[in-house]
């Protein structure tokens, strides 16, 4: 993996300090990279009312859209039980959607050890196109 990702990686994993998970105690961070070489940062923010939960990866594309980003290269994404960070933690399918939503599909999804292609890990996502 090159230098680029797997600092991006290790964003991901910094974020996930951040962590508001009380319920699962499961950290999640995520490092968004834009087209425009900024990078947006986010983490998992869960609440009493489970439902309300917001993922890593939806905070920093919220982030990032909310300040006027429109284009994005690559997510690296980082999640686990406190020490245990650099374990796969695939985007769930709410977050694939979002990323559908935002990018095109060969936007990258940067995990510890591989990198996926949105393509790959959201066949057939729903689109009104
Ligand atoms: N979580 C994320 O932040 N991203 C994902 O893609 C999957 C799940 C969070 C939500 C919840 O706080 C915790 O992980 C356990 O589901």
């Amino acid at each position: 993996m090159n230098k680029i990702y797997k600092d991006l990686f290790e964003k991901a994993v910094k974020a996930a300090e951040n962590s508001y998970s009380p319920y699962s105690q499961f950290k999640v961070g995520a490092a968004l990279l834009c087209v425009d070489g900024s990078i947006y940062t986010g983490c998992n923010i869960e609440n009493a009312s489970f439902s309300l939960t917001n993922c890593a990866e939806r905070t920093a594309f919220f982030k990032a859209l909310s300040e006027g980003k429109k284009e994005f290269e690559a997510i690296a994404v980082a999640g686990g039980h406190d020490d245990n960070m650099r374990e796969s933690c695939y985007p769930c399918g709410a977050c694939r959607q979002v990323m559908a939503e935002f990018c095109s599909y060969d936007f990258k999804v940067v995990l510890s050890n591989k990198i996926l292609l949105l393509s790959e890990i959201l066949p057939y996502g729903f689109s009104f196109n």
